[in-house]
Parts: C-alpha cells; structure tokens; sequence
C-alpha cells in the first residue's frame, strides 16, 4: 500500500498525536529517492548546499537560482515526504522580495519554505501565508546571521536571550508560521518553546524533548569532514548500506533515542 504523503496539517497532527516528526536535507534527485524511502517526513533543500555542495565556508553565496535548481531535482525524487526550500540569504529582506523568491521556489516544487530570523520576519511570514504559502520558521543558531553572531555557537544561553527567543517563537506562530527549526540552543529552552507552542518544533542541536529532529544528510552519511558539531551522529557506522542508515536515523529519532544526551547543550 502506498504510504500516504505528508502535509503541513499533517504534520501539526503528528504534533497533537505525540509522533516525533523525522527531517533530513536533500539536493538531489537519488538521495531524495533514498531519504523518502526511508520514511523521512520532511526533506529539506536546504542552503547547507553551499556548504556541503559547493564547498563554501557559509550559506551567504547561496542564490535563488541555486536552490530552484535543486528544489527541481530533489522534487523529481519524492514522493512522501514533505519538501521544505530554504529562501536564501537576501532573498527576503522585505514582503516583495520574499514573496518573488518563495513564489519561484513553490513553482519548483517546494511546498513550504523556510526563512532565518525572529520577530523582524513577523511581516514577510504573514505576507507568505496570506498567499498559501507555508512557512518555517527558524530560530537559535541561523546560520545566515554567522556574521553577526561572530561564529556558529550555541544561542541562548543567557535568560535575556533566552527570553527573546521565546518572544520571537510567539510572534512567529502567531504570524501563521506552521514549523519552527530551532538550532543549537540550550536543550531545557528548546524543550520549553516545544511545550509552549501549538506548532511542531523541528531540533538540531537541541535535545530530545522537541516535536522532532532535522539534520544534515552527509552528517548522517559520515560525508562531512571534522571537525563536527557536537550534534551530529555518523549514522553509517556499523551499517554496510546507505538504506540502512537512514532507517536507523528514522527509527532513532521516532523512538527518542536520538539525540542522546551527549549531542546536546
Ligand atoms: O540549511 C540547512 O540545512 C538547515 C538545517 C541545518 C536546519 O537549515
């Protein structure tokens, strides 16, 4: 029997319901394939593709044009799994600009993008959603903000910051975000937006007691080279097949047994 495709109301469900949502990246046509054969409820193209594709040492020279080449190809793998596109760098700083870009990415076949940033994007996520657009919102350690942030560190350590970005996990639900990507922050303040909020909060970095968990495929894959962020688990090792790693990413993260402890702040 054919699995049944995953959707953004789905998705709050899963919430509801407690089923810890599964999330990985994907770039391409054959890894998206594997991915949603492995029952991953959410690829994200995400502009790690600078990163990992392209060997950049951030996300800030990845284009529009870049990730609808890629939204294209990964579209072409799925046929489950939710498609999440990240709006690049500069590519929403005002209502305009982010409904060209998300418009391009959801003619590629994206079905909900996502956009760095707290309450500052309350506008561009409310003028995304009043057009059926789908958002994620994503908080904490946003990596198109390196600059500012002097480094990828964990954020929100201090009750200021952690106040903050509470605040900003408010406004952006209450704009008509239906996801949040919480990276790197303190696994205790993850724990309390998840509670708080009624939208389902995707970790990386940020323990266990969120609504599920994203990361990088070719971390899984043990692809990218060390140093690694505290977060991430080789998930080939002991496992003699790409299929294999991906399920056990799958059943770890449904179970709770990833993150363990150990990947936390
Ligand atoms: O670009 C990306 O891959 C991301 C995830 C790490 C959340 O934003």
């Amino acid at each position: 029997m054919k699995a049944r495709k995953v959707t953004m109301p789905g998705l709050a469900q899963m919430k509801a319901a407690g089923d810890r949502i599964t999330m990985l990246t994907a770039y391409d046509a054959s890894f998206a394939r594997l991915v949603d054969a492995a029952g991953v409820d959410c690829v994200l193209v995400g502009d790690s593709l600078g990163n990992v594709i392209r060997g950049l040492d951030s996300t800030l020279g990845v284009t529009v044009d870049d990730m609808v080449y890629h939204v294209e190809a990964v579209r072409r793998g799925l046929e489950r799994a939710l498609l999440i596109a990240d709006l690049p760098f500069l590519a929403y700083h005002d209502r305009a600009t982010a409904l060209h870009s998300a418009g391009r990415l959801m003619r590629a076949g994206a079905e909900m993008v996502k956009l760095e940033g707290g309450a500052a994007m309350v506008p561009q996520v409310s003028a995304l959603v009043e057009q059926g657009i789908p958002v994620c919102a994503h908080l904490g350690l946003t990596p198109q903000h390196v600059h500012q942030l002097g480094g990828y560190r964990v954020q929100g350590r201090e009750e200021a910051a952690a106040r903050r970005l509470r605040e900003d996990a408010g406004a952006l639900q209450a704009a008509g975000a239906g996801l949040l990507v919480l990276e790197c922050v303190p696994a205790g303040l993850a724990a309390s937006v998840a509670e708080a909020l009624r939208i389902p909060v995707i970790g990386i970095g940020a323990g266990v007691e969120v609504d599920g968990q994203v990361l990088v495929l070719y971390d899984v894959l043990g692809i990218s080279p060390p140093p690694r962020p505290r977060f991430v688990k080789d998930f080939m090792t002991g496992r003699d097949s790409i299929a294999a790693a991906l399920s056990a990413y799958v059943e770890a993260v449904r179970q709770g047994d990833f993150p363990a402890a150990e990947h936390g702040y």
